[in-house]
């Protein structure tokens, strides 16, 4: 297939690209298009056929239900039911934006895009060309993020160009997305609300309008996988690059990170030709030209929006250097820090805690 690349302003959207992305759209085909968060891979939620071909152009399994994106609160309640005050409450604060919430579904609206869930996962990107997209189309559009299943998710169109490239009708490009870390998604039909992913929205701020707490169980963390009702996306693989991925997380600041990080380029040089490290600008400033190992520097440790906003293209990153084994810098689990923790845990073949690297030879060899 001829994937079209289309490209607009991401302020002043280009109404050509807008009417000839919604008419694709209209007739059942695949679009991917710039959000505030990532790009995603829009189908018109109520085409069947069509959010069926998103499954099969990601490779993603069919039990792994997706958002469906809205331009306006008319369309939501279409697609949602039994809407609580809590959820109202949200959605003049945080709307337009990466805020996603997880409510009852109407019966009436098709479940091809839920997985056959009767939960319903909506968001109101914060994007003239989605927004602008959503309108034109008409309808409300399901769209993962259009990254193949298991890959980083795409900040820029030359990633969804190098995953989708000849599996879809076409490509808007907009440039760089603002957020680079895809929206948080708090699920409303549970009481306390639960949060299902940490994202672009850090959970303080939420529970802030929302007046009670939010729990934050461990998976939300990556720690763990989810119970499978809950969030049926945490059990597969995700965002995992090629190469073995070493987490070192902070432990404290007891420990020095920029020294672990040091021996551990030292174990890995033992074992692997090309060794890269993903690390914050300060870590860097203490390691420059003392490891020998490649460097991606995402931000300042200071500012988790620099970080959050880069860390998926680190990772795609290691891949284009045909990088064989990585080291990176984990962050404090406050504010942004969660959402980036939690992709980092999540694409992470190992995790250590800064300063016990004792056992880290030994785990190699099983890797
Ligand atoms: O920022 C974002 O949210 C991006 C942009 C494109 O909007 N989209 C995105 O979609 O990240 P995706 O499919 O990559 O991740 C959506 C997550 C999945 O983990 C899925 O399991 C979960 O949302 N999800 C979707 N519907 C759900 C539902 N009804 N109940 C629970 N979890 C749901
Ligand atoms: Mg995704």
């Amino acid at each position: 297939m001829e994937t079209v690349v289309l490209k607009t302003d991401p302020i002043r959207p280009d109404r050509d690209v807008i009417r000839r992305a919604a008419e694709i759209l209209r007739a059942h085909g695949l679009v991917a298009f710039p959000t505030e968060t990532v790009y995603g891979l829009g189908a018109v939620a109520l085409f069947e056929d069509a959010v069926e071909r998103i499954f099969i152009a990601k490779g993603r399994p069919r039990d792994n239900p997706l958002i469906i994106h809205i331009s306006s609160v008319d369309m939501l309640e279409q697609i949602a039911r039994d809407i609580p005050e809590s959820a109202w409450r949200l959605i003049n604060v945080f709307w337009p934006g990466p805020l996603t919430l997880v409510l009852p579904k109407r019966p009436d609206f098709p479940d091809k895009a839920t997985g056959g869930l009767d939960k319903v996962a909506v968001r109101m990107p914060a994007h003239p060309v989605a927004l602008e997209l959503i309108k034109e189309t008409g309808y409300p559009i399901a769209a993962p993020s259009a990254n193949i299943s298991g890959r980083p998710s795409p900040t820029r169109a030359e990633h969804v160009i190098r995953d989708l490239y000849g599996r879809i009708e076409a490509i808007i490009d907009a440039g760089e997305t603002l957020y680079g870390i895809e929206s948080t998604i708090v699920d409303l039909t549970a009481r306390p609300p639960i949060l299902l992913r940490p994202g672009a929205f850090p959970v303080e701020d939420i529970e802030k309008v929302l007046g009670e707490g939010i729990r934050v169980p461990p998976f939300a963390r990556g720690l763990s996988e989810a119970p499978i009702a809950l969030a049926p996306g945490t059990k597969y693989r995700h965002y995992a690059p090629e190469a073995k991925l070493i987490l070192i997380e902070p432990d404290g600041g007891q420990q020095s990170i920029s020294a672990s990080i040091k021996e551990a380029v030292s174990i890995l040089r033992k074992r692997y030709r090309k060794v890269c490290v993903i690390a914050s600008r300060e870590t860097y400033a203490q390691l420059e030209g003392e490891v020998d190992a490649l460097f991606n520097v995402v931000g300042s440790r200071g500012d988790l929006y620099e970080i959050a906003k880069n860390i998926f293209g680190a990772l795609r990153w290691l891949d284009e250097m045909g990088c064989e084994a990585a080291i990176c810098e984990g962050f404090e689990e406050r504010g942004l820090g969660l959402a980036v923790m939690n992709r980092l845990r999540k694409a992470s073949t190992l995790r250590l805690k800064a300063g016990r690297l004792d056992e880290l030879e030994l785990q190699l060899i099983s890797l």
